[in-house]
């Protein structure tokens, strides 16, 4: 696939090396000069990897939101038109709100005729560069009204190592989604258990 992340730190910056491994054409959308953190990436994926937003996003069918919240005004502006194309949410609203709409989903829903969906945003970074432990891989989690959307980000979750991508329902699901990405934080971060823990669903 033919993919545009805006957003390189650490779940962009993630996520693009793994896209990569996996074989799709990945292009950062970047400000330039590269900042240093953009220049320690391309060291790992490649100087030729990085365009200007609006190029990057029109080369692209997919399109990776993964800065904080509130710079969604911000990245509309230079996305350009992106109907019909797939937007993926990777961004938690929980502390800072893109007032006045409750996440970046509801935003990007409302702005754009895109495919949207929230997906890579329930675990930490670290388990996006590495989803396997103890030899299985982690779940990823999704949620959103489009189930073209939602096959793509499913996809991406698989090529990434994800054991599976599992549905969290509808947009009325979306600020549900923000909030498991919470209890992920909570537990990793605010109860002390470390960010090298990971949600899987088992059934019997
Ligand atoms: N960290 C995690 O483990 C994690 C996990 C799941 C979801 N998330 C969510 O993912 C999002 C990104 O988190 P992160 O930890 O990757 O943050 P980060 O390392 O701070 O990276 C944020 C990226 O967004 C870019 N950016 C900021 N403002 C921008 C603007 N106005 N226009 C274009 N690009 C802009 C930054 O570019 P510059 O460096 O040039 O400013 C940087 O590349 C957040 O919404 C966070 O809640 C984080």
């Amino acid at each position: 696939m033919k993919i545009a992340i805006i957003g390189s730190g650490n779940v962009g910056g993630a996520l693009a090396q793994q896209w990569v491994k996996a074989g799709h054409t990945v292009l950062i959308g970047a400000k330039f000069p590269l900042s240093d953190k953009n220049i320690n990436l391309a060291t790992k994926i490649g100087e030729d990897r990085f365009a200007a937003i609006e190029n990057a996003v029109k080369q692209s069918e997919v399109i990776l939101i993964a800065t904080p919240p509130t710079a969604i005004f911000e990245v509309l502006e230079q996305l350009g038109d992106v109907s019909g194309k797939i937007l993926i949410d990777a961004t938690n609203s929980v502390m800072k709100t893109p007032e006045p709409y409750k996440t970046v989903y509801h935003c990007l829903a409302d702005k754009t005729n895109a495919e949207v969906v929230k997906c890579f945003n329930t675990t930490g970074f670290e388990n996006m560069l590495n989803p396997s432990y103890n030899g299985e891989g982690i779940d990823m989690f999704m949620a959103g009204d489009s189930d073209k959307a939602k096959a793509v980000a499913k996809q991406l979750a698989l090529d990434c190592g994800f054991d599976t991508c599992i549905d969290f329902g509808k947009a009325d699901k979306v600020e549900l989604l923000e909030k498991f990405a919470l209890s992920w934080i909570n537990l990793a971060i605010m109860q002390g258990h470390g960010r090298d823990m990971a949600f899987k669903v088992i059934r019997r």
